[in-house]
C-alpha cells in the first residue's frame, strides 16, 4: 500500500531515520516496536504525509486518507461522546448515524453516548478516540502508543476492541507501541527498529491466528522473549 525506500530524516542536523526501508501491506496490522526517541512518531507523521523527508522515497500508487489515534484521547470537552465522533464526519446521514451506533455498541459505549468527556474514565475516553478514528473514512489507520498509561486490563480490553473494529473495516493499521505483548497479540507483522537513526532490525511475521495467541503458551513465550532480547 505504501513503502518507505531508503528514507532519511534530520531534525536540526540530528539524523533520526537512516536509510529506512519498509512497506506496509494493505489490510494488515503492522506493529512498530523500537526504543524511545528512535523515530516512531516521525515515521507515522511521514506515512500520514504530514512531514517532508530529507532523502529517499515514499512510494504509494494512489492518495491515501489516514486516520490517527494519539497517545491521549484529544476529545472536545464541550461535546458529548456521540458529538465527538460525529464531528469527524463531514455530511451526517442516517447511515452514518447507524454506523456510529454500531461502533458504540461494539465497544460497549452506547449507554455513554450522551456523556461528556469529564464524565468518562481514561480508558473510556480512549475508546471514544478509537471509535472516532475508525468512523472517519480512511484507508490507513495510524496509532501512536494509543494505550500508554492505561492499566493492563484496560489495555487488553482496548486491544481486543481495536481488533474487533479492524475486523469490521479490514483496513490497514500501523500501530506503534513500547509493549512487546501488545505487538504480539495484535500484529500480523512486527517491525523491530534500532535506536536512532532508525533502521529495521527485524521484521517478524506472526503466523498464529489471534484467538490462539496466548502469552502462557511456551512457543509464544519463546517468540516474546526473542523479541525482548533484541529490543
Ligand atoms: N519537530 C521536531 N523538531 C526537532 N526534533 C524533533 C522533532 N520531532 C522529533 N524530533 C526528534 O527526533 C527524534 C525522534 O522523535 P520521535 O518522536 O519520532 O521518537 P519516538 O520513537 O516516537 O519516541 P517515543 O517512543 O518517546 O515516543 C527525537 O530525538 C526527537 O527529539
Ligand atoms: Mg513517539
Amino acid at each position: 500500500m505504501i513503502e518507505l525506500k531508503e528514507v532519511n530524516k534530520y531534525f536540526d542536523g540530528l539524523q533520526v531515520l537512516g536509510n529506512l526501508s519498509f512497506s506496509v501491506s494493505r489490510g494488515k496490522i503492522l506493529c512498530i516496536l523500537g526504543p524511545s526517541g528512535c523515530g516512531k512518531t516521525t515515521i507515522l507523521r511521514i506515512l500520514a504525509g504530514l512531514l517532508p523527508i530529507d532523502g529517499g522515497q515514499v512510494i504509494q500508487k494512489e492518495p491515501i486518507v489516514s486516520s490517527y489515534v494519539f497517545q491521549e484521547p484529544r476529545l472536545l470537552p464541550w461535546k458529548t461522546v456521540k458529538e465527538n465522533i460525529n464531528f469527524v464526519i463531514s455530511h451526517s446521514s442516517l447511515a452514518k448515524d447507524k454506523r456510529i451506533d454500531f461502533y458504540l455498541q461494539k465497544t460497549g459505549l452506547q449507554e455513554y453516548a450522551n456523556y461528556y468527556p469529564h464524565q468518562l474514565s481514561g480508558g473510556m475516553k480512549q475508546r471514544v478516540a478509537l471509535v472516532r478514528a475508525f468512523v472517519y473514512e480512511h484507508q490507513l489507520l495510524l496509532m501512536d502508543e494509543p494505550f500508554q498509561g492505561l492499566d493492563v486490563k484496560t489495555r487488553n480490553l482496548l486491544l481486543n476492541q481495536t481488533h474487533l473494529l479492524w475486523k469490521e473495516t479490514q483496513n490497514t493499521i500501523v500501530f506503534v507501541t513500547h509493549h512487546v505483548e501488545e505487538a504480539l497479540l495484535l500484529g500480523d507483522e512486527i517491525l523491530l527498529l534500532s535506536k536512532k537513526p532508525a533502521q529495521v532490525k527485524r521484521r517478524i511475521s506472526i503466523g498464529l491466528p489471534r484467538k490462539e495467541r496466548n502469552l502462557q503458551d511456551p512457543n509464544f513465550q519463546k517468540q516474546y522473549e526473542g523479541i525482548v532480547q533484541s529490543f
